[in-house]
């Protein structure tokens, strides 16, 4: 499984980078306030020297698409295409994120202008990674769209079906995960899956456990990941017990 961080904080970044298991970045425009609240950074440079920092790996980036406080399909174009095409120099991996239904109604006539965004850029060549999928149907729409990525949200639901609401039969993100690599076993989409909205290690678990190819993981739980009493202890207890020669021949 490959790890991304999901996180916009440069410092983060660059040091989960150093560790040697991160394969790619996450970005949300909620993330992108945390890391530029109370920083001194212009949005260019910001983005510029995220993506030079990263360069080689995927990153995603979100737009919004927004016009006249609707959010629209030429606008979404637009957004995208002046994103990909100023950015892409700095790293050429990097990918758009697109939310796969901007709009609560789905008798309304915007309900699909996600999708077709998704299949036009995508025949632009333009990676997509399709955000906010909360059914194993949005993930199966966007994948025949053409999405490079898919992004489910397992937090986002455990809350949404924690406060009662009813998932369309889905009851954890755990379970949404489990719901979506099963029907995508069935087919050949080219697209890969990336648990999302992650909140234990337990969310990371069950991610590997049921193989989706990426897991997008914030920094304080994939440090949480290589934490354990026991090993620390042990670490202890063998300095300990090292005898000197041994320690010398380790030393020459
Ligand atoms: C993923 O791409 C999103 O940026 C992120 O995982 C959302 O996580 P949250 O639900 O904890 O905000």
């Amino acid at each position: 499984m490959k790890i991304f961080i999901d996180s916009a904080d440069l410092n983060e970044i660059k040091e989960a980078f150093s560790w040697g298991i991160i394969d790619g970045v996450t970005t949300n425009p909620s993330l992108i306030k945390k890391a530029l609240a109370g920083k001194n950074l212009k949005i260019d440079q910001y983005l510029q020297e995220l993506l030079t920092l990263t360069r080689g790996f995927p990153v995603s980036l979100e737009i919004e698409g927004e016009e006249n406080g609707q959010i629209r399909e030429e606008q979404m174009l637009r957004e995208a295409r002046n994103l990909y095409h100023q950015l892409k120099l700095f790293n050429p991996a990097f990918n758009i994120k697109i939310p796969v239904n901007p709009t609560l109604n789905p008798t309304e006539k915007h309900a699909f202008e996600s999708l077709k965004v998704i299949k036009t850029l995508t025949k632009e060549g333009i990676p997509i990674n399709a955000t906010l999928i909360m059914t194993p149907e949005q993930a199966l729409l966007a994948a025949k769209a053409g999405a490079r990525y898919l992004s489910p949200f397992l937090g986002r639901i455990d809350d949404y079906v924690q406060s009662g609401k009813e998932n369309k039969g889905i009851k954890a993100g755990v379970e949404l995960i489990q719901e979506i690599k099963a029907v995508l076993n069935h087919y050949s989409f080219h697209t890969e899956i990336i648990g999302a909205s992650i909140r234990t290690i337990e969310h990371v678990r069950e991610c590997a456990k049921v193989g989706v190819e990426i897991s997008t993981i914030p920094f304080k739980i994939i440090k949480e990941m290589i934490a354990h009493e026991k090993t620390y202890e042990g670490v202890k207890k063998f300095q300990e017990d090292m005898v000197p020669e041994y320690r010398e021949f380790l030393r020459k």
